[in-house]
């Protein structure tokens, strides 16, 4: 063992009082130079990303070009990462970038959550306590890949970066003089000694950095004690984020790691089909589409990353089956028969729950029904979901979701699926969308830009309804026309499904539509040009910090967009407004823009009403023209507002299998968008989660006279104890007045955790390497060399899961054994051309918290870290 440095680390105590945030900025830094974590966070997953692309790239022979640096984008990111056709291919980095605000908002959150807690922080000395949380997390984010649950690995991920990273502004690790980031924090196995010394935090808040010592050395933004340092503390936060990726790469592998990166270009495919007596035709018909997408998807760059089949019935709905294989789907699919029922309606909405938490964020849902849905109760919860996935559903609901309610004859179903295959295009964009209900004439503009490709434009509608189209250059079509100079069009049922001929007519397009019945209209494209957006609210504390809001905007306050603008580095946005089509209203957002294409968007005083998020602005790259191109599109999902606030008060979200967590919550009213602190009143209070635990709520809760305009409550969640590490939950609270009018919700997330009782390491131990290579290497093709390991995990480890080769390209054989004491001994043999004389083999626990690495080259380190067993008591 090398004999330990005798360095004197002086890392410190940043002195905290509770209720007073002090981190990097979580999300906006508004001096206009300081570093935040969504900044630090992002730069590490595109460096840590691209790396991994480029390792796989060279291990299959491809270039790769990208330089690796911070000035990476995230759709600089993906173009690199796509295997094939990525020059002309149109390609939507919505699901990357979507994955990637996950991770910056949890991120944020710990600041809410955790705001009293030292140790999320590295406040006040708490280096052990701050490593504990560290490698339990990522002990969580391993067993949640583990389980394919990306989206719970992604929150929880998210939230260990904004500790890991606070190390370097809390720490006086950059006033040492370091370069490098401090493994010991992700790497158990390396002391945490000689941490002494005493300074403080520094900052308005701080009450010590008045006495000697005085001063601070909180580097969270340029204008902090030791703001000069800054850019240097946020750069080594930014290299020990991209060392925890790797940690987690090593443990899940290339594959899944770029998935829980959110690398994807494919969304998922999922059904939900009513297998009641009546349906056999629409099973058959669902048959039909599904494998002819899949079928036609196969091997390509659309192919769908995963296939979700959730079949309801009466009594009873599911089992959802989630698979990457489309022959299982496929399979699956072929086993539907339609039976039992009767009585309509039937358990649709309780099929589409479960569907709506097991598809990734905007994920679009099929349902295949010809009944309305009996468990109407849960329809709220099922809006509040959609809200929050920004998933995209056809049929009931769609309003909501920004779908199409389409109503078909049977005969006629065929027609409709169309609608379906247009969906699973790539890079599919909405342009407008607007409901009329009640119906009445309404004229309709949209703006056609050079990126967009394939436009169709659907209409539902009763048969008496009659539209008339005209383009940029003045042509005109009307409805009697199937088949004119705009567009070509078929008609099944409620649906009128228009090709558009755009050649050369961009700019600004009416569609005028008469009709005295409810309809719709909705517009769509496929370009790389799309937009995401996330409510966010400022909360007290530090100035200026926002974090995720879910739940409604209240109606008349202010409501806060983080938008972020994807697939092209040269458009500029002018213009984000929510638009109500019943009002019409479309109230404008004041712009606040922070690089990369991402723009904080305020809105003030939203009145009551069911919002889209429109954004108009210019393209410069789709045409060679002096002037830019103008473009608008529009969210599929709605933002609706309410006059109800529901909040929680937690500071935890791990729970252990077996336990109990209680969650404290506080209904009022507001009016203009603050509680009114003299309303009294009762409301209804449902709590559902998405496991089916058992859970306790209220039913209903009444803010009494004299009571501050609130009300408290308790909700609790019970985790069987069966559970198992990695599973997600998530809660949500809802609040309802009475006279069913308005509703609002909270939504908390829960990750199980159990304690780790693995924690010893898998052994690489090497027996041999032959060296019967030819000195030449001239002649090197012609022989052969092999490398013999032993892999144990010992008697007490839950056993060796997995080997793979980390370098070279030759043949690995594995073959079980049986040791002296009993232990499962796993020998590795691997044979490979002498062309190629270096190996690394890692091997992985079945619990996955510890691994080793064998191999020939020097680099090689045995005894990489068990991520120990973590208990908060
Ligand atoms: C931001 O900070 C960096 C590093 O301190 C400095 O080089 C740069 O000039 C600053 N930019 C602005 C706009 O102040
Ligand atoms: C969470 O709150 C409870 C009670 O309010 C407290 O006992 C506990 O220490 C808190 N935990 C953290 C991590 O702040
Ligand atoms: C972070 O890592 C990069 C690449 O390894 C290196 O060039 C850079 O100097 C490091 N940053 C700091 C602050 O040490
Ligand atoms: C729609 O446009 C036509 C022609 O410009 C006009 O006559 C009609 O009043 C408009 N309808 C509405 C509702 O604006
Ligand atoms: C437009 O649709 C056609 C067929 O419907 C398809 O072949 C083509 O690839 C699509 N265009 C793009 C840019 O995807
Ligand atoms: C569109 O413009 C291009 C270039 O100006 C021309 O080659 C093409 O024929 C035009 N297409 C139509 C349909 O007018
Ligand atoms: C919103 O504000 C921008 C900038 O002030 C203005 O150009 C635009 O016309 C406004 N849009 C609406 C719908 O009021
Ligand atoms: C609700 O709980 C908060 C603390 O969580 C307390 O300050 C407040 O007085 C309670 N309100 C009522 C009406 O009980
Ligand atoms: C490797 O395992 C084999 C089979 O159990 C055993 O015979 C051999 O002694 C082991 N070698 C080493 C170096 O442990
Ligand atoms: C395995 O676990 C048993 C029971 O806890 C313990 O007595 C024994 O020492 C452990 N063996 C090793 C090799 O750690």
């Amino acid at each position: 063992m090398a004999a330990r440095q005798a360095v004197m680390l002086l890392l410190v105590v940043v002195v905290f009082r509770p209720g007073l945030v002090h981190s990097f900025q979580p999300l906006f830094s508004f001096d206009g130079n300081s570093t935040t974590h969504r900044v630090i966070t992002e730069r590490a997953v595109l460096r840590k990303t691209a790396e991994v692309c480029r390792d796989i790239a060279a291990s299959e022979g491809r270039d790769f070009s990208l330089t690796i640096d911070d000035s990476l984008s995230i759709d600089k990111v993906q173009r690199a990462c796509s295997s094939v056709g990525t020059s002309t291919s149109l390609l939507s980095t919505v699901i990357f970038q979507t994955s990637i605000a996950k991770m910056y908002f949890s991120n944020a959150q710990v600041d809410l959550i955790f705001a009293l807690s030292e140790e999320h922080h590295f406040d006040d000395e708490t280096f052990q306590g701050g490593r504990d949380v560290i490698t339990a997390g990522v002990s969580a984010v391993k067993a949640s890949v583990k389980k394919e649950n990306f989206v719970g690995g992604r929150w929880i991920l998210g939230a260990i970066c904004h500790t890991l990273q606070d190390f370097y502004s809390h720490s006086n690790w950059v006033e040492l003089g370091n370069n490098a980031p401090h493994s010991a924090l992700i790497r158990p196995d390396q002391p945490l000694e000689n941490l002494a010394g005493k300074c403080s935090h520094g900052g308005l808040f701080d009450k010590t950095s008045k006495q000697d010592p005085v001063g601070g050395i909180s580097k969270d933004d340029i204008g902090s004690s030791h703001g000069s340092l800054h850019h240097k503390a946020a750069d080594l936060a930014v290299n020990a984020t991209i060392e925890l990726l790797e940690d987690i790469r090593l443990a899940v592998g290339d594959k899944n790691f770029l998935r829980l990166m959110g690398l994807s270009q494919s969304s998922v495919l999922c059904f939900v089909i009513d297998t009641t007596g009546s349906m056999s035709d629409d099973i058959a018909e669902a048959k039909r589409v599904s494998f002819n997408i899949i079928d036609s998807k196969r091997g390509t760059q659309q192919e769908p990353s995963a296939y979700i089949l959730v079949p309801f019935n009466d009594p009873g709905f599911g089992p959802l089956i989630m698979t990457t294989d489309a022959d299982i789907f496929k399979d699956n699919i072929n086993k539907l028969s339609a039976n039992g029922g009767g009585d309509i309606p039937e358990l649709c909405l309780s099929g589409l729950q479960l569907a709506l938490t097991a598809a990734p964020p905007s994920s679009e849902i099929f349902v295949f029904t010809d009944a309305p849905a009996k468990d109407d109760h849960l329809k709220n919860t099922i809006t509040a979901l959609i809200e929050s996935t920004k998933s995209v559903l056809y049929r009931d609901l769609a309003r909501a979701s920004g779908g199409q309610a389409i109503e078909v004859t049977k005969s006629d179903l065929s027609l409709v699926t169309s609608v379906i295959e247009d969906s699973s295009a790539s890079a599919v964009v909405t342009i407008l969308q607007v409901v009329k209900n009640p119906g009445r004439p309404d004229n309709f503009t949209f703006t056609v830009d050079g990126s967009l490709r394939n436009i169709t434009a659907y209409i539902t509608g009763t048969s008496s309804l009659t539209f008339n189209l005209s383009s940029s250059s003045g042509v005109s079509q009307s409805s009697s026309q199937s088949s004119g100079p705009l567009a070509s069009f078929t008609t099944a049922g409620n649906l009128r499904r228009l090709s558009l001929n755009t050649d050369n007519q961009t700019g600004t397009w009416e569609i005028r539509v008469v009709s005295n019945n409810p309809y719709s209209v909705k517009v769509t494209g496929q370009s790389s040009v799309n937009f995401i957006f996330n409510l966010v609210e400022a909360h007290e504390g530090a100035h200026g910090d926002f974090s995720l809001k879910e739940g409604r905007p209240l109606s008349g306050g202010n409501a806060s967009l983080l938008v972020s603008v994807t697939g092209s580095d040269t458009v500029k946005v002018t213009e984000v407004t929510l638009f109500d089509s019943s009002g019409p209203t479309e109230v404008n957002g004041t712009l606040q823009g922070f690089g990369s294409g991402n723009f904080l968007v305020t809105f003030s005083g939203v009145p009551a009403g069911d919002f889209v998020v429109r954004l108009r602005g210019e393209d410069s790259s789709s045409t060679s023209r002096a002037t830019p191109s103008s473009f608008q599109r529009q969210a599929s999902t709605q933002i609706k507002t309410s006059s109800i606030s529901v909040t929680t008060q937690t500071n935890n979200t791990n729970i252990e299998p077996g336990s109990t967590v209680s969650i404290p919550f506080t209904v009022a009213t507001t009016t203009n968008g603050v509680v009114n602190d003299s309303a009294t009143g009762t409301f209804t209070v449902r709590a559902n989660n998405d496991r089916s635990y058992s859970s306790t709520s209220p039913s209903t809760i009444t803010i009494a006279a004299d009571s501050g305009g609130k009300a408290n409550g308790t909700v609790t969640l019970t985790v069987p104890a069966s559970a198992s590490s990695g599973t997600q939950v998530t809660l949500t609270i809802e609040a309802e007045n009475t006279a069913a009018t308005d509703i609002n919700y909270a939504v908390l997330r829960f990750s199980v955790s159990a304690k780790v009782t693995d924690v010893s390491r898998p052994v690489c131990q090497v027996v041999s390497s032959s060296t019967n290579c030819p000195s030449s290497s001239s002649l090197c093709a012609s022989s052969q060399w092999e490398f013999i390991a032993n892999l144990t995990d010992g008697i007490n480890g839950t056993g060796i899961e997995s080997i793979t080769i980390r370098q070279g390209n030759g043949t690995l054989n594995t073959s079980t054994v049986v040791g002296t004491g009993g232990e499962n001994i796993t020998v590795a043999t691997y044979i490979a051309s002498c062309c190629s004389q270096n190996v690394e083999l890692a091997a992985v626990d079945w619990s996955r918290k510890c691994r080793d690495l064998c191999g020939t080259s020097s680099r090689i380190y045995h005894s990489w870290p068990c991520d120990y067993s973590y208990s908060r008591s």
